[in-house]
């Protein structure tokens, strides 16, 4: 909150009068002290929720595909009892109907609160809300483009840029585009660079994945260990790994393939979640 003079009442750049000579020329001493940066912030920390309040995430859904991802962070973060605050772009919306099973009310459903992306007087439209963090997932890279240049016309964008003005709130990315051209790369490199934390969502296979379900949840465990928040959703790279095992475990059939005799699951769908 600033002072009626604009300065800050606990600002190191405030001066007094106390401290200049009689023709109003700042002490060298006191003007070394006010250039000296300020002590580093501590580093972020999920533990660092108020006691009384609980883990609170906003988490925005845009229009790229693999909206599957943000459902299934929303499932797990419900399981874990974080309290999520989700924003659909209308882009997602038309992903969510044109990719999965689910229709959008049923994935407002899995959030705590949920807010229309034209909404930008909604609470985590402002720092004062107070949060833990923001993950968009997954992230188009027209979102992408307004995030890095802090154009905060839609709630996704606003609320991202918020994060990123706010001390010690992380900001997890999930980009979703491939390939990548130079315009989305500098985009990711300024914003990690601000201390944005991406994790695109690329295959895994140390872990030995067998159905599909299980590399989209070895994304959303990458995106909760960002959090801090820690599940058993994959497998986790141990000593175990780097046992020798014969090539043809890691062989699947010809006909595998093509789909036809393919164990590929299918992510979790309404109806199948418990
Ligand atoms: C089915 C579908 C899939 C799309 N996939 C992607 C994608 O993977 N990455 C991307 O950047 N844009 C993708 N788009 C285009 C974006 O949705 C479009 O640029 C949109 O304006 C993004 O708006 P938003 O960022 O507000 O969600 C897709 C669009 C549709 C309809």
């Amino acid at each position: 909150m600033s002072s009626a003079d604009g300065n800050l009442p606990d600002s190191p750049h405030r001066s007094t009068t106390t401290d200049t000579d009689a023709a109003g020329r700042l002490d060298p001493a006191v003007l070394s002290a006010t250039n000296r940066r300020p002590a580093p912030a501590p580093a972020p920390s999920f533990a660092q929720s108020p006691p009384g309040r609980p883990r609170r995430l906003v988490v925005g859904i845009t229009g790229a595909t693999g909206a599957i991802l943000g459902i299934r962070l929303l499932e797990v973060l419900a399981a874990l009892n974080v309290e999520t605050h989700l924003v659909l772009s209308a882009a997602a919306e038309d992903c969510i109907s044109i990719e999965t099973d689910w229709n959008v009310a049923q994935v407002r459903a899995l959030a705590t609160a949920h807010y229309r992306n034209t909404q930008l007087a909604a609470s985590i439209s402002s720092g004062s809300f107070q949060v833990d963090g923001m993950v968009i997932v997954p992230l188009s890279m027209a979102t992408l483009g307004k995030v890095r240049h802090g154009i905060g016309d839609n709630l996704v964008c606003r609320a991202a840029d918020v994060t990123l003005k706010e001390t010690g709130r992380p900001l997890v990315l999930v980009p979703r585009e491939t390939p990548l051209n130079a315009i989305h790369l500098q985009n990711l490199a300024a914003l990690s660079e601000l201390g944005v934390c991406v994790v695109p969502p690329m295959l895994t296979f140390y872990n030995k994945p067998t159905a599909l379900s299980h590399q989209i949840d070895h994304i959303v465990a990458r995106v909760l260990d960002q959090f801090g928040l820690n599940t058993a959703l994959t497998t986790r790279w141990g000593p175990s790994h780097t046992a020798k095992r014969p090539t043809s475990s890691t062989t699947r059939p010809a006909d595998d393939i093509t789909g036809q005799a393919s164990t590929t699951g299918a992510a979790a769908t309404p109806e199948s979640r418990a």
